[in-house]
């Protein structure tokens, strides 16, 4: 009780000594660069370019030398504001469920900083708050309708922000003067590490631990490893009780695309960037002579994929029944595997390189399907067969 009695007075205390700092003009327009390596960024439409022509609500988080510095920018001509609540009772000097918002508005074509409090839709403007809030930035720029801004926060309390789970929002609403109006919530997300810049980047560790064991590997090169930095193209399949579950990943900018030939009929499997927003779309089709025709293969399940923010790289992971619902006649798992990749333009694929062929059909449930020791072994057995043909025909003509 005392501790926190303490604590209590300690927070007041603290709430007293910082003011905010008057704004100056923005030095350098708010971009997406850096955004997953050393930033951590939160946007509306997702992967929006804040410093385009399109509407975009943006954000940004990056702590260095023990100062978080936060960029806001929106494309509004009220106001644009970033929301944090914690998600944690570690987080002094907000408690678990208190949050703060940060408020970058239009005033009359002029830009203003607000600190607040949110209740539902309303924001009350707040003008001491418990973090210290330095070197505050605007602009409101572009007919008015665009708004960017950047602060830094630093002080003891940063601790409340190295590794530490914040829900973070994105607000926007009208201003008349610096008067808020209610705020509309255009971006939410759950519990985001606002110390690391890739804790809201989905990681789908696709790694070649288990290839020829569990899983069946299709490198592009024999030293291709999804995991790490060099290009490389890599495909696995899994099969567990009628299911096989696949892994692609590509170091291309456009498409990464896994390829099933049975029977002269090939079902094709992208995973793509859509280039007017670097964002992951997944399609299917079959591979007509050169080209792509798009077709839904209605029994994939479970797709999931990424495209790298900071690195020319698309996976994805994606699970299929065994038989397809098209095409693929007989319900064996063997098939004629390729891994190939082309350009985007939106969601239009351009025509494929082939990267990989498997060449003759493998069996899709078997992981060590490709195994060395496989290999020769069916080398070895097709050596004695040629031998034992050899041979019987020297003893036929010995007869
Ligand atoms: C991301 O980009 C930064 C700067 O360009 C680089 O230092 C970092 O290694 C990159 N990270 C990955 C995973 O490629
Ligand atoms: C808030 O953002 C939404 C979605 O982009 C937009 O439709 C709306 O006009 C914006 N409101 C203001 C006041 O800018
Ligand atoms: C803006 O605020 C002024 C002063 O409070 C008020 O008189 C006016 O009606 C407000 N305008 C709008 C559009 O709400
Ligand atoms: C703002 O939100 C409050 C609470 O939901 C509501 O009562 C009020 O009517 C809203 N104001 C406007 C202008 O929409
Ligand atoms: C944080 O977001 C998650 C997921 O949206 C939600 O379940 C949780 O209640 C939120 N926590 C707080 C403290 O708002
Ligand atoms: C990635 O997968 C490997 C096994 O394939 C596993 O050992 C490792 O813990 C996983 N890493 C993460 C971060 O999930
Ligand atoms: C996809 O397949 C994998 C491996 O068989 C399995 O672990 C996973 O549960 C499957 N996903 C779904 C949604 O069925
Ligand atoms: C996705 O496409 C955009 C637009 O062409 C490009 O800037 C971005 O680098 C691409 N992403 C990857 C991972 O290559
Ligand atoms: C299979 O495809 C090849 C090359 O496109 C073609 O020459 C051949 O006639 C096709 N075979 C069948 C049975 O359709
Ligand atoms: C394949 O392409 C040819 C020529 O472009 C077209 O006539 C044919 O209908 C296509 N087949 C399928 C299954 O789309
Ligand atoms: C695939 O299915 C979706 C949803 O049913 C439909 O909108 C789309 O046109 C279909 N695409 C093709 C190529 O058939
Ligand atoms: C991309 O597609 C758009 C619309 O279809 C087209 O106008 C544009 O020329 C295409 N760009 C390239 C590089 O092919």
């Amino acid at each position: 009780m005392e501790a926190r009695l303490i604590a209590v007075v300690l927070f007041v205390c603290a709430v007293c000594h910082f003011t905010e700092a008057q704004p100056t003009a923005l030095n350098t327009p708010i971009t997406r660069t850096t955004c997953g390596s050393s930033k951590l960024c939160v946007s509306t439409p997702g992967n929006c370019d804040p410093s385009g022509n399109s509407s975009c609500f943006f954000s940004s988080a990056q702590l260095s030398n023990s100062v978080l510095t936060v960029e806001i920018s929106g494309s509004t001509s009220g106001y644009v504001a970033l929301g944090l609540t914690a998600t944690t009772s570690l987080t002094q000097p907000l408690n678990q469920g208190d949050s703060v918002v940060f408020v970058c508005g239009n005033n009359n074509n002029s830009f203003f900083f607000q600190t607040a409090t949110q209740n539902g839709p309303q924001l009350t403007p707040v003008n001491t708050i418990s973090l210290p809030i330095t070197s505050i930035q605007g602009s409101v720029t572009a007919n008015q309708s665009l708004i960017q801004c950047t602060f830094n926060i630093s002080s003891q309390f940063l601790s409340t922000f190295s590794q530490l789970p914040f829900n973070v929002t994105i607000l926007n609403g009208t201003t008349n003067g610096t008067a808020l109006g209610n705020a509309t919530t255009i971006f939410s997300s759950g519990p985001l590490d606002l110390a690391n810049p890739k804790s809201n980047i989905p990681v789908l560790n696709i790694t070649r631990d288990g290839c020829g064991s569990t899983k069946l590997c299709f490198p592009n090169a024999s030293g291709c490893n999804p995991a790490g930095n060099s290009s490389c193209f890599f495909s696995s399949v899994q099969s567990k009780s009628q299911n096989f579950s696949f892994e692609l990943s590509g170091t291309i900018a456009g498409y990464v695309a896994l390829g099933l030939m049975k029977q002269n009929s090939t079902v094709v499997f992208i995973c793509g960037n859509d280039t007017t927003g670097s964002n992951f779309f997944f399609q299917t089709a079959i591979k007509n002579g050169t080209s792509l025709t798009l077709t839904n293969v209605t029994t994939v399940y479970n797709k999931q994929g990424v495209v790298a923010q900071n690195q020319t790289l698309i996976q994805c992971i994606f699970n299929t029944t065994t038989s397809f619902n098209f095409s693929t006649k007989g319900d064996d798992t063997k098939y004629q595997v390729t891994i190939m990749s082309g350009t985007t333009n939106g969601t239009q694929l351009g025509d494929p390189a082939v990267l990989y062929d498997s060449k003759t059909a493998i069996d899709l449930s078997d992981p060590a399907a490709l195994n060395p020791s496989s290999s020769s072994n069916s080398a070895v057995s097709l050596c004695t067969n040629v031998l034992a043909v050899m041979l019987s025909a020297l003893t036929l003509r010995l007869l």
